[in-house]
């Protein structure tokens, strides 16, 4: 088949195609330049370079061949290593401390150590279903901030037993604030030239204090794990860093290192979690009956008995209904990778080495010849075991909320314990409503997505169990 070029929007002088983010919401703008442009498009931005976008199945499914693709670190991604440096998120694959992380933390990430944190979630998750019972069915609870309060408590206590204890505070801890400012703000400078930066000195001043304030969190809870150390039981993440050996090289992870994979977990592990459960929870309160089944499960598995983790496994229509959340609504929209070598797409577009080209999840977990014309429903039904089982078989990387091949999530299984732990344990206790039932999703955006303005109320169903 003879080269075609990928199409791609005319662009303005120095401008290129920043213009063509229009809207509030990227992933609107990325929706109408796939109607305009078809399942791939070129963009081009000053001072940054150009990026593809691909949204079919097929598209994707051919960048995650890891023998001709590999992660990119590029626009965003490289601009968050001025918060968590060669940590393993922003991390190349070839960066040594990448491989030496990874070696290290992912026994701790294991199956075994996830199941033995779920005392740890539990504490966290009654936290909050003993604030939402206080509130009465009157009061609107901020459903996105409670579930950041939740994910980002229960990753602090159980990688490293540390409480932020923020159900006890009006404000969310500064942590969170300095990361969703500077996340912001580095999604930001992504989209203007280098040049206009001297224009934006009191943002970047604002940038870099907010980086240095995760950064003095993160090393204060090494130096309290450190100071404690003499008597410290607890074999847990932070154990995992700060004593880990890699049996490869015999190498420890460096303090400065230590630092960047803290500030990395408690970004990438909290965001995406409580996006989640928002967007799950905003799902089944628009499509009653997947919350009565939903309830009804818990009701049979658990009945009224304090959860614990052997029944967790044991549900079906829950785990498939937080798939077919991701599919629709992915925390991490997209994944970028780059091709070791100039390459054709689908046969036929050319693309050089390193250019970065981003897999748009929002495109692709709808595309109609995976999941038909009903694709923009919400049916958990499709990704019960059987029938996720076969799309996987049939759509190679139909759906990739967590990433591809050795740059994965490392912590899937515990956002997974602790999805279907919070969700169960919420609907054996209450009853949910919107607070304004003509609300329809809206998405507040920074490196990830989850609606914005959503407000829930709940009723006890009886005595708290
Ligand atoms: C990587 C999604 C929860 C830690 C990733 C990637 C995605 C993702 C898409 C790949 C990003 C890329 O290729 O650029 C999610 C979702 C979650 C979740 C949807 C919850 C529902 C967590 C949690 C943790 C975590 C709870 C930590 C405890 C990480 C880390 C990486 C990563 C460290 C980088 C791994 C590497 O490249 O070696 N995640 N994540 N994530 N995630 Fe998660």
């Amino acid at each position: 088949e003879p080269k075609t070029p990928i199409p791609e929007p005319r662009g303005l002088p120095y401008l290129g195609n920043i213009t063509e983010f229009r809207s509030e919401d990227s992933l609107q703008d990325l929706a109408r330049l796939h109607d305009t442009y078809g399942d791939i498009f070129r963009l081009r931005f000053p001072g940054v370079g150009s990026c593809v976008f691909v949204g079919s199945n097929q598209l994707v499914n051919e960048i995650c061949d890891e023998s001709r693709f590999k992660k990119s670190i590029q626009a965003e991604v490289a601009e968050a290593r001025l918060i968590a440096g060669d940590g393993l998120f922003t991390a190349k694959s070839e960066e040594e401390n990448w491989g030496l992380a990874h070696r290290i933390l992912m026994p701790a990430f294991g199956p075994v150590s996830i199941k033995g944190m779920f005392n740890e979630m539990q504490d966290i998750v009654i936290q909050m279903a003993l604030k939402w019972a206080r509130y009465g069915s009157f009061n609107p609870i901020p459903a996105s901030d409670d579930f950041t309060r939740l994910a980002l408590d229960t990753l602090a206590l159980c990688s490293m037993g540390y409480r932020f204890n923020s159900f006890y505070k009006d404000e969310l801890h500064p942590f969170v604030q300095s990361m969703g400012d500077s996340l912001t703000e580095l999604g930001n400078r992504t989209q203007r030239p280098k040049w206009a930066k001297v224009f934006y000195r009191s943002s970047e001043r604002k940038l870099f204090k907010d980086i240095d304030l995760m950064r003095t969190t993160s090393d204060e809870l090494i130096k309290a794990r450190r100071a404690a150390s003499n008597g410290n039981k607890r074999k847990d993440l932070l154990t995992a860093m700060i004593e880990g050996v890699d049996a490869r090289t015999g190498k420890k992870l460096s303090d400065e290192s230590v630092i960047n994979n803290l500030v990395t977990f408690l970004i990438a592990g909290h965001e995406t979690t409580s996006g989640t459960l928002s967007f799950a929870f905003y799902s089944m309160l628009k499509n009653p009956q997947t919350f009565q089944k939903a309830q009804q499960e818990v009701d049979t598995i658990m009945g009224r008995d304090r959860i614990t983790v052997d029944k967790l496994f044991k549900l079906k229509y829950i785990p498939a209904m937080l798939r077919e959340t991701l599919r629709q609504c992915s925390p991490i929209p997209g994944i970028t990778l780059e091709a070791h070598e100039d390459t054709l797409l689908a046969g036929k577009y050319p693309v050089k080495k390193g250019e970065p080209i981003t897999a748009i999840f929002s495109r692709a977990h709808i595309d109609p010849a995976v999941y038909g014309e009903d694709a923009n429903e919400f049916k958990p039904e499709r990704m019960l075991d059987e029938n996720f089982d076969r799309l996987q078989k049939e759509f190679p990387n139909c759906w990739k909320p967590f990433g591809n091949g050795m740059r994965a999530c490392i912590g899937r299984p515990f956002a997974w314990q602790e999805m279907l732990l919070v969700t169960s344990t919420l609907l054996q206790n209450f009853d949910f409503f919107l607070n304004d039932p003509s609300y329809t999703l809206k998405i507040a955006e920074t490196l990830t997505i989850k609606p914005k303005d959503f407000f829930m109320r709940t009723s006890l169903r009886h005595g708290m169990t």
